[in-house]
């Protein structure tokens, strides 16, 4: 198969969602914090009768709908989430049911784990297979889908929920470069879930952030290895047009641009500016662990960088911004929001995608754009998906409201033997929800 890559795209999150400054003020932070400190706008939450098996749901059908994917087309289904329901029965099982009923069972696929990074996992997958001697023809599915909420505490306003589905097949409009990966994996405990009773992860926010930073470095060294060894010539940020990255919080995105462009002037001062290699030089004999340390650095890089920042990467902030980290999503919501801003001009356009799980495992790897055909197309994916839709016609909630219902959702962790209250007045048509939980801890879905 040639030119494989993502055919179709739709993103669900759910109405339900939280203003950043409400929440600080509730909290008792100091204004500015999570509006300006982190970057963020609003957080979208999972109200009771939504988990990331509906959200999943909504978003796999409303593609197949959309873009009139016969479910039987489907061989292949990946799904990527880090929200663990079930500890053996995967998020697939759950989905087969819309493809059973159209009389396909054949679909091959499970779920894959680690932080934020099983989407990327789940659609390498799929890439891989359409690009292998096993792939029979069909489509391959991708789906993430997560809920992001942790305990009280700093890390709480960095939550948020989404399900996001991609349709796999050769000739896409967001096409692979498999030959440029650059990864970083090791063993780091940053961000993990070791309490199986609880949803909330143990977190040493600070650490996170550095591995973060780290983990890019070394990811996008590789990546420019890769790409002068392939293509006889240095690969600068000057040769993508877009930077997408892993949105835990949008000052993270902030700084991790910046920090590329801290690499490109530390690799060649002549891959920067005049002006900038000025404000850098200073910082040059730094070693890596106090680079990683240095508030002057970082200043300094996020001033120089800025301009670009703005071209290259802001316009694929707004959903992370607007939706909170969605884990496994947060990347594709941020291509989506690409998508959604640029599709009239993306065609020949290059797009590099980063991608980070806590534990951890991180991916640098790139896209060739291309208008395509309808229904495979940059502006029908644009339309299909309805971003501003979507985010208008969303619920603020007070942030008592939102700390109400986690406390829900707490006792609701794991249990078993219990109804919701099936209130579906904020879902729009075609949205499913949970109704049940039986004595089998069996869980039972239906569609507004
Ligand atoms: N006005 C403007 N800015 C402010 C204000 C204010 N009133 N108050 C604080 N800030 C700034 C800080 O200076 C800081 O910015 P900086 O990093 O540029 O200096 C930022 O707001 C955050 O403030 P901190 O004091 O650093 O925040 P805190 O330590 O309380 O929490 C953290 C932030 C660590 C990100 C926390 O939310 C967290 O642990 N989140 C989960 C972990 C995470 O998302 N890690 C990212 C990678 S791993 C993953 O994806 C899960």
């Amino acid at each position: 198969a040639k030119d494989v890559g993502i055919l179709a795209v739709d993103i669900y999150f759910p109405p339900s969602c939280v203003r950043q400054e409400a929440l600080e003020a509730h909290d008792g932070a100091s204004k500015g914090k999570y509006t300006i400190g982190l970057g963020q706008d609003c957080m979208a939450f999972c109200t009771e009768v939504e988990d990331v098996i509906s959200m999943s749901l909504t978003a796999v059908t409303s593609l197949l709908e959309t873009y009139k994917i016969d479910p039987k087309q489907i061989g292949r289904l990946e799904v990527g989430s880090e929200t663990v329901i079930d500890k053996s029965k995967s998020i697939k099982t759950f989905l087969m049911q819309i493809f059973e009923e159209c009389g396909n069972t054949d679909i091959e696929g499970v779920d894959s784990t680690n932080a934020c990074y099983g989407g990327t996992a789940a659609l390498f997958n799929c890439v891989n297979w359409v690009e292998s001697n096993s792939w029979d023809g069909r489509y391959g599915l991708v789906v993430c889908t997560d809920s992001a909420v942790y305990a009280e505490g700093p890390a709480r306003p960095t939550g948020g929920a989404a399900a996001i589905a991609m349709l796999i097949g050769p000739d896409a409009p967001i096409c692979f470069e498999s030959k440029f990966r650059g990864s970083h994996m090791s063993h780091v405990y940053d961000f993990y879930k070791p309490d199986l009773a609880s949803e909330y992860p143990v977190v040493d926010g600070k650490l996170s952030q550095t591995c973060y930073l780290m983990a890019l470095d070394s990811c996008y060294n590789r990546f420019c290895e890769k790409f002068e060894k392939l293509e006889g010539r240095s690969f600068s940020i000057s040769d993508a047009d877009y930077f997408v990255f892993h949105s835990p919080y949008n000052k993270l995105v902030q700084k991790s641009f910046a920090r590329l462009y801290f690499d490109d002037f530390m690799r060649n001062s002549s891959f920067v500016d005049e002006v900038a290699r000025e404000k850098l030089a200073p910082f040059s004999a730094l070693s890596s662990v106090e680079s990683y340390q240095s508030r002057d650095l970082e200043k300094a890089t996020q001033q120089v960088a800025k301009h670009l920042y703005d071209a290259k990467v802001q316009p694929t902030t707004l959903i992370p911004k607007q939706v909170g980290n969605m884990y496994t999503v947060s990347l594709y919501a941020a291509f989506a929001s690409l998508l959604h801003n640029k599709h009239g001009s993306l065609a020949g356009k290059r797009v590099v995608m980063y991608s980070y799980g806590s534990g951890l495992t991180a991916t640098l790897f790139s896209f060739q754009l291309r208008e395509g055909q309808r229904p495979f197309s940059l502006s029908n994916i644009a339309t299909v998906m309805n971003i501003s839709g979507k985010l208008k016609s969303r619920h603020e909630f007070p942030p008592e409201k939102f700390i109400g219902t986690l406390k829900l959702m707490e006792h609701r962790y794991g249990a078993k033997d219990f109804v919701t209250s099936k209130d579906t007045s904020l879902l729009s048509p075609g949205t499913y929800y949970l109704t049940e939980v039986d004595s089998l801890y069996r869980r039972f879905y239906a569609k507004k």
